[in-house]
């Protein structure tokens, strides 16, 4: 049994401690916005924040989090980096076909809100790890600058 806060919600769910907790987001709480793609950690698509910070959920034990505050693609629009993060994706309309973007934005949030306006190294570093099968990578890089930029 695991007590969690997402998205400002408290859940009680019925998981062993080592289920990931991507498993738990979208086949125990229908929380489907966050997607599968590789389960091992290597294409950021599952990406939540705990406390903040951008983790593969794909390979989070559920046991691990504790009374730490989980951020999914749901609720990211609520904060103040992610609503910045978001418009700016649909003002230069980034998404192809979508599968990725949901991690895409989640980490282009973190960054955004640690730091408010990163330099195109900051943002390779942190994008890194986020893979877009389409080659989205020339747009999110600019609307990741608009976003922190006044215009966003
Ligand atoms: S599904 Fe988690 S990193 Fe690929
Ligand atoms: S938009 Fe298609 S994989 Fe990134």
């Amino acid at each position: 049994m695991a007590n969690l806060l997402i998205n400002g919600a408290a859940y009680q769910v019925d998981a062993p401690d080592d289920m990931p907790l991507l498993w738990v987001l979208r086949d125990m709480l229908g929380l489907t916005g966050t997607k599968f793609g590789c389960g091992i950690a290597q294409c950021g698509a599952c990406t939540v924040h705990v406390d903040g910070r951008p983790l593969r959920s794909c390979v989070l034990p559920v046991g691990s989090i504790g009374n730490r505050a989980v951020t999914t693609i749901e609720g990211v629009g609520a904060t103040p980096a992610g609503e910045k993060i978001q418009k700016a994706w649909l003002d230069l309309e980034v998404i192809q076909c979508g599968y990725c973007q949901s991690g895409q934005i989640m980490s282009a949030a973190a960054l955004l809100a640690s730091t408010p306006h990163p330099e195109d190294s900051d943002i390779d570093a942190a994008m890194a790890g986020n893979i877009c099968r389409c080659g989205t990578y020339v747009r999110i890089r600019e609307a990741i600058h608009q976003a922190a930029s006044d215009k966003a």
